[in-house]
């Protein structure tokens, strides 16, 4: 079902999308105006913005004059992509790149076939979600009032800069930091990054009743998220988040890097049953050459997770690459970007084996 609104400027072209729609025997619901007397446009953006965000309907086209307006206010309702097309261009990109669900058009400028035209294409095209999603994602932080927390690394990674995290990590990399502190440092800084990456995880309603009176309060939302630590290192990580979400189930990948061949095997792999359900945050404190993190991002997928986010603390700019290379779908999270690898892919200045430096194996 279609959502249609229009204002005054935008009244005729809406009548001749209305029967354009009925002659292709596409529903719609039209929610005014229903006459050209001068109008605002915000009313009736609203009234389609709203269907279209509480699925009442599953797309809308809003009409006005230039097409702006409508698609100003249509943009202020969180989950709505309007898109302004003038062109069959823009419909394209407008469903492939940015599953737009608000098509919005010009009454004063766009011919009506060239407005047909484009609605066809706009109903018509896929999203191409393996590799937009990211920039959408991160569209969706915007609404949910998160920063970009810190930088942006060449839009492949976010990168927390927060004081704490940046001091905690300077003590870690220390070649005289003993095994109990880095133990302890990787447990804190693991809980403060996670603070940002659970962000985006789904909120439902329950009623409680306070000492005062019975309200409407947001929880976290049944089955919502999982930790997969890459043995070893990445067991490290895990408390600091059990912090935040105590009641997370935990998964496990067993890789290694073979050291002639500094290619990732796999020795072990055990995730919850319900996985593909949930937000998995894969855990790993280095992201060198990112083969191990890549290796396991295939292995979820492959075992139907699709919600998966990669949380490192340190980063080589060669492991961001290729993880986002291979994953674009994939938000990597890390607290540093270091320069480069050595010949024996070791992160520099880095910190050192992780695995070594928490199980004090050397
Ligand atoms: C380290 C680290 C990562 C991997 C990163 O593991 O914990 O898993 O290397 O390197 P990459 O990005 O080049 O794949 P390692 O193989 O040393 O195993 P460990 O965790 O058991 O020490
Ligand atoms: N694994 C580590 O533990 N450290 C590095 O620098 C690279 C890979």
């Amino acid at each position: 079902m279609l959502a249609i609104g229009c204002d005054h400027a935008g009244f005729t072209l809406k009548n001749e999308i209305l029967s354009y729609l009925e002659k292709k025997n596409i529903p719609y619901r039209d929610f005014g105006a229903y006459s050209d007397d001068s109008c605002h446009f915000p009313f009736y953006a609203s009234l389609v913005a709203s269907a279209v965000q509480k699925n009442e309907c599953e797309r809308g086209i809003l009409i006005c004059g230039t097409g702006i307006g409508m698609s100003i206010a249509a943009n202020k309702f969180k989950g709505i992509r309007a898109a302004l097309c003038m062109d069959e261009y823009q419909a394209r990109m407008a469903k492939r790149h940015n599953n737009a669900n608000i098509l919005v058009l010009a009454g004063r400028i766009t011919p009506k076939d060239t407005a047909f035209e484009i609605i066809d294409i706009w109903l018509n095209e896929n999203y191409l979600e393996g590799k937009y999603e990211t920039r959408n994602g991160l569209i969706r932080r915007i609404e949910e009032g998160g920063s970009m927390s810190g930088t942006n690394y060449m839009d492949m990674a976010f990168v927390f800069d927060h004081p704490l995290i940046q001091h905690k990590i300077s003590i870690m990399r220390d070649k005289n930091t003993n095994t109990k502190e880095f133990r302890e440092l990787v447990k804190e800084v693991s809980t403060l990054m996670g603070y940002e990456v659970t962000r985006e995880l789904p909120l439902e309603e329950i009623e409680v009743e306070t000492p005062i009176a019975k309200t409407t309060v947001k929880v976290l939302s049944g089955k919502n998220v999982g930790f997969v630590p890459i043995l070893r290192a990445g067991l490290g990580m895990v408390d600091g988040l059990l912090t935040l979400i105590p009641t997370a189930k935990i998964g496990h990948i067993g890789l290694y890097r073979d050291h002639e061949t500094l290619q990732p095997v796999e020795y072990y792999c055990k995730l919850p049953e319900d996985a593909h359900d949930r937000m998995i945050i894969l855990l790993d404190p280095m992201l060198a050459t990112g083969g191990s993190a890549s290796a396991a991002i295939g292995f979820l997928k492959q075992r139907g997770v699709k919600n998966i986010k990669l949380m490192s603390i340190i980063a080589a700019p060669q492991g961001i690459q290729k993880v986002h290379k291979d994953h674009p779908d994939v938000n990597i999270y890390c607290a540093c970007v270091d320069q480069t690898l050595n010949d024996n892919a070791y992160i520099v200045p880095g910190l050192g084996d992780a695995g070594d430096r928490l199980f004090g194996t050397k």
